[in-house]
């Protein structure tokens, strides 16, 4: 199958829409982009456009999809016995990047919901979403247009790395305004309550309806049924590894931790490294963090340091590895915090993709759990980072 890349970004004329909307009503897999990330359409009503969107994400069985609307009163076509917190809370939140969970109505086919009593909503804000749902005029099921295990995707681009020659349409739409996935609250059951951290946090909820609604439980997504059966999946971890460098009132001792950090890595990854050394390839360490932390990390010239540091330890490991010396590689990229954990996350699954591309072994990203924001932003670099300093 061909693919085509539609581009509407920075603007769009609606013609563009209509035979891609078309498309998608008559059983067609369109990805497109939302405020949060991009996502893989296909007709709700249409079980067979369900069953390919599972074959073409290749993604489990048991995971429900979420589906999109664009108006609040399509709402009892989806749902039924919907409580008057659910109006209340979309009033305040949608359109937006929230999916709330509520008592399925028939119409929506098994195949949706993998046989839950329960269905998925959401409203996306992105105008490019709102008006292809609006003129296929049919509920749309989107989960995230990645492979399932592959980094949600934040660009057109990302969609075409995974999916080119799969379905017949991506529309390009630039890249996702929040860039993780939305926040998914639970209103099928007496106690509301957060089953996937996103922008909108519980206390968010709180501060403009009133509602409370329980914080999301870390612990959930690991036990083997959590109430989003997609939270028991480990998502996606880069090929390398990827560590943590925990917040620190003091920016000095920050920089300690990531120097042990870093020469901790080399210290266990003795073989991998030594592999490399033979072929004379260099490490490749990659940063993501905020600008303070590059900046401290280029003025103490951490790069030479920790090049020198790991070359102690490693030929202190077998005398054989004195005959030339060990080369990393450091990537360093930044964004500004000023807005809490938003920047970050506006770039993280696009700096895991491009890690990967570049094989990078290490990739380094600062903690920001400062304001609601970090709540999503720390869930997501959790779920794929394997240690932390
Ligand atoms: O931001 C988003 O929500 C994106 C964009 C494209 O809208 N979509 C998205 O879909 O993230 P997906 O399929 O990647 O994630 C859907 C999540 C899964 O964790 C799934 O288990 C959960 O929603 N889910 C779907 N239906 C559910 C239900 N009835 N009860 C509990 N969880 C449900
Ligand atoms: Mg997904």
């Amino acid at each position: 199958m061909k693919t085509k890349v539609i581009s509407l970004y920075p603007d769009f004329d609606i013609d563009k829409l209509e035979f891609v909307a078309a498309a998608i009503l008559h059983g067609k897999l369109v990805a497109f982009p939302t405020e949060t990330v991009y996502g893989l359409g296909a007709n709700a009503l249409l079980p067979q456009a369900i069953n390919s969107v599972f074959k073409v994400k290749k993604r489990p069985q048991d995971n429900p999809l979420i589906v999109h609307l664009s108006q609040i009163e399509q709402l009892d076509q989806v749902a039924k016995n919907i409580p008057d917190i659910a109006y209340k809370i979309l009033a305040a939140f949608a359109p937006g990047p929230l999916t709330i969970i509520l008592e399925k109505n028939e119409v929506i086919p098994n195949v949706v919901s993998r046989g839950l009593a329960t269905v998925a909503i959401r409203f996306p804000s992105n105008k490019i979403a709102k008006t292809l749902i609006e003129l296929a005029g049919v509920p749309i099921v989107a989960p995230s247009a990645n492979i399932s295990g592959k980094p949600s995707p934040t660009k057109a681009w990302h969609v075409y790395q995974d999916l080119n020659g799969k379905i017949p349409y991506i529309l390009d739409g630039g890249t996702c305004e929040y860039g993780l996935e939305s926040s998914i609250v639970d209103l099928s059951t007496k106690q509301a309550e957060i089953l996937r951290p996103g922008l909108i946090s519980a206390k968010d909820i709180y501060q403009k309806t009133g509602i409370s609604v329980l914080e999301y439980q870390a612990k959930s997504h690991h036990s083997l049924s959590p109430k989003a059966p997609g939270q028991k999946y480990r998502h996606y971890s880069p090929a390398g590894t990827v560590m943590v460098l925990k917040e620190h009132p003091d920016l000095d001792q920050r920089m300690v931790n990531l120097q042990k950090g870093i020469l901790d890595f080399i210290k266990r990854s003795e073989t991998t490294i030594y592999e490399k050394y033979k072929l004379n390839q260099a490490i490749k360490i990659g940063l993501f963090v905020s600008l303070d932390v590059k900046r401290k990390f280029q003025e103490n010239n951490l790069s030479l340091i920790l090049q020198e540091k790991a070359n102690e330890i490693f030929t202190k490991q077998s005398p054989e590895k004195k005959e030339k010396s060990l080369h990393i590689d450091f990537q360093l990229v930044s964004y500004e915090n000023r807005e809490g954990a938003l920047e970050a996350a506006r770039d993280l699954y696009n700096q895991f993709r491009e890690f990967d591309s570049t094989k990078t072994d290490l990739i380094v990203c600062s903690a920001e759990p400062q304001l609601e924001s970090g709540i999503a932003y720390m869930n997501r670099l959790g779920k794929a980072a394997t240690f932390e300093v």
